[in-house]
């Protein structure tokens, strides 16, 4: 029986806005780390197998099964590490940040019990530079968690005979790359954050070499109430494939814009209208990036889907994401792109938006954060800034619609991490859905001189490829 918005019990934001509670006699009070030891009773394979029945997928954007995740880590691995993803910088999120501030003591609990599950002695809290409230309320609550016993000393398991975890609290330096795990543990090992090549994944190898569970937040955050409920509970709450209640964080156009949790799989059509009270001025909804900027976005026809992962990909209700009019971005196999729940940032633009504007500074964003190791994602994120800012200031040339579709299409899957793909899918999804709205700025802004004086040849198909193709002179940008 999933729950509704009346009936949903409350958990990872149970205490957000609840004062003291972040501090650890509170926090004891209101039964944090009562969970533990119940935990600490159980074998280490019976909480993995808890984890996989609540059917709790990753928060931190790409919505994996964590307990199928957790399984990955080989028998044999005598060293292991936990590491919280608490970098947060996908624009349009900002739950992680919540759930630091209002309920660290919830998620140093989940960090004690992952880790003795998966059989980390030492554990690492990411968290992004910019968090300077956020870290030094994390960092209170280790301290804290240290001098009651928690954490640095040992306890006695059902499993794992006299056990002990400490836990280290490290600071990002505020690079959007350092969210994407492997970058994150680049970093973490005083390296520069530039992702590495997948396989070897980080159950594998991961930090210091070492088999490593990179989680987010909120998927760490739940664990406690998944030991404490049982698996198949959490399981209920949710959809068939996605257990538990989601966080959303609401910008943009709405009159109760903020951060909620949601059942999971509530109509979009809902959180806009019942949630956040609709659009100011009883204005039209244009378009929605349902997951973090690097979504592709929904159109006003496409509200009445599930706010849950699998609904997002599959949904026959989404428009597939196109190339260019008529041929589908194919992912693989001919599996269609629609979009993604991603890491939660919802983003609502009412009937007045001008997207070519929206376009233009998503993709300023990731320009400035492309890490420069590849050269699609280097080169083409770039050049998509620098078009689509051009459009967006009335300087447009004809053409320049299906040259930025066909650099989106290089770059998507040509790179070692996904970020050149978070520039690629809103590019190419706007396009999709929008497409007229970005002729129209270019055929507006172009004066018959301008017109005539545009020299870039027309584009054509480059013979072999599904690519579009143009040769621009030297310093034209
Ligand atoms: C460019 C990029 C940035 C990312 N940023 C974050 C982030 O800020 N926080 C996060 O939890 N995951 C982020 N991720 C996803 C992580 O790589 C990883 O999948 C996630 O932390 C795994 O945790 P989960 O399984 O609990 O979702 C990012 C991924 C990419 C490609
Ligand atoms: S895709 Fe972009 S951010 Fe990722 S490794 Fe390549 S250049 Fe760096």
């Amino acid at each position: 029986m999933a729950v509704t918005l009346e009936n949903m019990p409350k958990l990872v934001m149970r205490f957000v806005g609840v004062e003291g509670a972040n501090r650890i006699d509170e926090a004891t009070r209101r039964g944090v780390y009562g969970t533990l030891k119940k935990a600490l009773s159980m074998a280490p394979l019976a909480i993995v197998d808890e984890v996989k029945k609540s059917n709790l997928r990753g928060r931190g954007g790409a919505g994996f099964p964590t307990g199928m995740k957790w399984g990955f880590i080989p028998k044999d691995a005598k060293t292991t590490y936990l590491v919280i993803n608490a970098d947060e910088s996908e624009p349009g999120t900002c739950k992680d940040r919540e759930l630091l501030y209002w309920d660290p003591h919830t998620l140093i609990e989940g960090v004690l019990i992952s880790s003795y599950a998966l059989g980390c002695t030492h554990a690492y809290i990411y968290i992004r530079g910019e968090m300077i409230r956020e870290h030094r309320v994390v960092q209170r609550a280790v301290d804290e968690a240290y001098a009651q016993g928690h954490l640095g000393k040992l306890h006695d398991t059902a499993g794992r005979g006299p056990w002990k975890l400490d836990l280290t609290v490290h600071r990002g330096a505020g690079a959007y790359i350092c969210g994407e795990e492997t970058s994150l543990l680049n970093s973490l090992e005083g390296k520069r954050g530039w992702p590495r090549l997948k396989p070897p994944f980080p159950a594998v190898k991961g930090l210091f070499g070492q088999p490593t569970i990179v989680n987010n937040v909120e998927t760490i955050a739940n664990i406690p109430h998944i030991i404490d409920k049982g698996g198949p509970w959490f399981a209920d709450l949710g959809t068939p494939k996605s257990g538990g209640t989601r966080i959303l964080c609401m910008s943009g156009h709405l009159n109760k814009p903020g951060v909620f949790e949601l059942p999971m799989g509530i109509p979009l059509r809902d959180v806009i209208e019942k949630v956040c009270g609709g659009v100011p001025g009883g204005k039209k909804v244009k378009a929605v990036i349902p997951g973090g900027s690097s979504m592709p976005p929904l159109d006003a026809s496409e509200l009445d889907i599930p706010m849950e992962f699998d609904a997002l990909m599959t949904d026959e209700r989404i428009k597939p994401v196109e190339v260019r009019p008529g041929i589908k971005f194919d992912m693989g196999g001919g599996k269609a792109l629609r979009t993604m729940a991603g890491s939660g940032g919802v983003i609502v633009m009412d009937e007045d938006t001008d997207l070519v504007a929206v376009t233009a500074r998503i993709m300023r964003f990731y320009a400035h954060e492309s890490c420069g190791q590849c050269t699609p994602c280097r080169e083409g994120t770039g050049w998509l800034a620098r078009i689509t800012t051009r459009m967006a200031k009335g300087e447009g040339r004809p053409g320049d619609v299906d040259l930025c579709a066909s650099i989106a299409h290089g770059i998507a899957g040509n790179t070692i991490c996904p970020l050149g793909e978070a520039a690629a899918w809103p590019m190419l999804g706007f396009l999709t859905k929008f497409r007229p709205e970005f002729e129209a700025k270019i055929r507006r802004d172009l004066s018959p001189e301008k017109r005539a004086a545009s020299t870039q040849p027309p584009l054509v198909q480059i013979r072999g490829t599904g690519y579009m193709g143009t040769a621009l002179p030297r310093g034209r940008t």
